[in-house]
């Protein structure tokens, strides 16, 4: 399996003890309404982290931030050692290229080909040659079950057959860090084992780092080091899966994962 990351090499500047993501006293308002209210977290690199938590409880802004969509109003972001706000364009196109995000919607672009679509950022954005992108475009349909796909359009594919291109695009950037919010509620119900079915594999055998908003608990379950429970624009609880979801310490938790399970 030879899904790679763009990682930098240790020079110094980029190793040593840093999480790869870190946000520090993060508050982020829409008008009167705090979503972040000085929120502290990190994630490890290569590590697995799910953010559970109620709707409107701030998870999607959390990714936004992490992807420049969206600025905090207080604290510092880091990713890879680089802090996110301020910073130039010039950072700021670099760390992007460290983080695939797939969402919700798939957002393929519908005229091109579902190879186009794995390539045209890497070709664009990173300059590989048309070879090499399509090289790895081809591998990465390979893993996503989507080999026979290449030709196709989107609108030709299932909601999770696109869904699974939207995550071989993101892979095919080979980002340090692979966003997920909510890949498949969109989905219907029997196209969501298979989505989950890829990220799984990818979880277990590539040693890229994954922060995950998910309602699926089975799923954070399986492929968690650690999850985070969030509520009210702070993490109020964070542990392994099996304490989250087997005895955790916060009745909110509890009473959340109640509701949810
Ligand atoms: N661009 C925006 N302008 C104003 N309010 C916003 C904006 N984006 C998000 N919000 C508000 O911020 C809060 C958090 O939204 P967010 O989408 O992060 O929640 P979430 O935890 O992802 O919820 P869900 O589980 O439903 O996806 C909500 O109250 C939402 O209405
Ligand atoms: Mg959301």
């Amino acid at each position: 399996m030879s899904v790679e990351t763009n990682k930098q090499p240790a020079d110094g500047t980029h190793s040593g003890p840093a999480p790869l993501i870190r946000l520090e006293q993060v508050t982020k308002r829409f008008g009167d309404n705090t979503v972040l209210d000085h929120l502290d977290f990190s994630v490890d690199a290569g590590r697995h982290v799910t953010l559970i938590g109620p709707s409107g409880s701030g998870k999607t802004t959390i990714l936004r931030l992490l992807m420049t969509l969206a600025k905090p109003d207080e604290g510092t972001i880091t990713v890879d050692g680089e802090q996110l706000f301020p910073a130039s364009e010039k950072q700021i196109r670099e760390v992007r290229k460290k983080i695939g995000m797939v969402f919700q919607q798939f957002n393929l672009f519908p005229n091109m080909s579902v190879l186009r679509n794995v390539t045209e950022a890497p070709v664009t954005v990173l300059g590989l040659s048309k070879d090499e992108a399509e090289a790895r475009a081809r591998e990465l349909l390979d893993l996503v079950g989507l080999a026979d796909k290449c030709d196709a359009k989107p609108s030709q594919l299932s909601g999770g057959q696109q869904q699974r291109v939207a995550i071989a695009r993101a892979l095919a950037m080979r980002p340090q860090v692979l966003l997920l919010d909510e890949v498949t509620s969109a989905l219907d119900p029997e196209l969501v084992a298979g989505v989950l079915d890829v990220l799984r594999d990818i979880a277990r055998s590539t040693d890229i780092t994954m922060l995950c908003v998910t309602h699926e608990m089975n799923f954070a379950r399986d492929i968690s080091d650690q999850v985070l429970m969030f509520d009210s624009g702070r993490v109020i609880e964070s542990g392994p899966p099996e304490k989250i979801f087997g005895d955790a310490d916060h009745e909110r938790t509890r009473e959340f994962l109640s509701a949810v399970l």
